[in-house]
């Protein structure tokens, strides 16, 4: 186990446009040691807002810092695996933003590295940390909803387009994630479609259908290309309904007495009440690094570890496979070629 009397010192690793939220959070928590970008501008332009951070371009050299404990990695989704693994192998703890790396097999070899050498992995599946969704997770696991039935998670929103990587890659391990907490197990069956509409091969619109065991099914629907936001997640169960509403500034977590009883003259429909729920106040990225810094002070395992980040990479893989797939379908009966 570890032991710190000191905040953990961390490298940030990456600073485009997500790394300055964490350099941000990770500052406030006194933790915040060094930053390293390749691109002098980006590292120039975090060097000026944190002086007493050390900066540098070159990985390598925060890794034989011995003086710091711990790397947060805010760089492309397609460098994350070797960057951790190197990490790893420098005896550093690790943050890295989602997704942990681009295959599941990936992922579970840096999970059990991680394991191997005693050290905490943590990825940053932001939303699991939101305090509305924990409130909804302690409320699902209370039985307050009866058997959970059917999750939809809608992710819209209009930007940031991305050429790297699709929408799914992009927006989708924010809902595997939760996904992935919510419900016990791994899909059994994972459907996807998509759309590229702005650039060829790079899908704005994805739709996925998730079917678990004992007959709990899930729908996904992502989109950067879509005028409203909306970031809903619905769970239905067999007595109540919740919904996990992010749009709302506040009030977002909501139960309903809703749904259909069955009687002897068939189904009937039960328009019971909305209910407000309390939640934690906090923000979630906060949360996050705080969690993260605890974990690595006491060696506790993180919510969002490897294993956690590898069944998320299950069902985006599954996704993925079946999106290639259903891009290349044979004609519907009738269609006009
Ligand atoms: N949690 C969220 O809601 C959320 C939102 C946006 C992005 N992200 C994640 O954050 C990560 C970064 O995304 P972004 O949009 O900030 O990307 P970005 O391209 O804007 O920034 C990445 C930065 O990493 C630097 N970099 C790349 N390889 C490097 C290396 N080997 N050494 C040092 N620096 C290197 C680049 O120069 C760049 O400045 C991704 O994993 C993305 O999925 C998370």
């Amino acid at each position: 186990m570890s032991s710190f009397n000191r905040p953990p010192r961390v490298a940030l690793v990456g600073s485009g446009y997500w790394g300055p939220n964490l350099a941000r959070n990770f500052h406030a928590l006194e933790s915040l040691a060094a930053i390293c970008d390749r691109n002098a501008q980006a590292l120039s332009k975090l060097a000026i807002v944190y002086p007493s951070a050390k900066t540098t371009p070159d990985y390598s050299r925060i890794l034989a810092d011995k003086s710091l404990d711990a790397v947060v990695i805010a760089t492309p989704a397609v460098t994350h695996y070797e960057l951790v693994k190197q990490a790893l192998n420098a005896g550093k703890h690790v943050f890295v933003e989602k997704p942990l790396a681009l295959s599941r097999s990936e992922a579970e070899e840096l999970a059990a590295q991680a394991d191997r050498l005693n050290l905490t992995l943590m990825v940053g599946h932001i939303l699991v940390y939101h305090p509305a969704f924990e409130a909804l997770v302690t409320l699902v696991r209370s039985g307050e909803l009866g058997k959970v039935r059917h999750v939809r998670s809608e992710r819209l929103s209009l930007g940031k387009l991305r050429s790297e990587e699709n929408v799914l890659w992009s927006f989708g391990p924010h809902d595997a994630s939760l996904l992935a907490e919510l419900l016990a197990g791994d899909p059994q069956e994972v459907r996807a479609s998509g759309h590229a509409i702005l650039q060829e091969g790079v899908e704005d619109v994805v739709t996925m259908d998730l079917r678990y065991s004992d007959d709990v099914t899930a729908h996904i629907h992502l989109s950067w290309l879509e005028p409203v936001k909306r970031h809903r997640l619905t769970v239905i169960g067999s007595e109540k309904m919740a919904v996990f509403d992010d749009t709302l500034s506040e009030g977002k977590l909501r139960l309903y007495d809703r749904g259909f009883d069955l009687s002897e003259s068939g189904w009937e429909l039960r328009r019971g009440e909305e209910t407000l729920l309390p939640y934690e106040p906090g923000e979630p990225m906060t949360r996050e690094c705080a969690h993260f810094l605890d974990c690595v002070r006491t060696g506790r395992r993180p919510r969002t570890d490897g294993w956690s980040g590898a069944r998320v990479l299950g069902i985006l893989e599954a996704a993925r496979q079946n999106l290639q797939q259903s891009n290349s379908p044979l004609p519907s009966e009738g269609a006009v070629i």
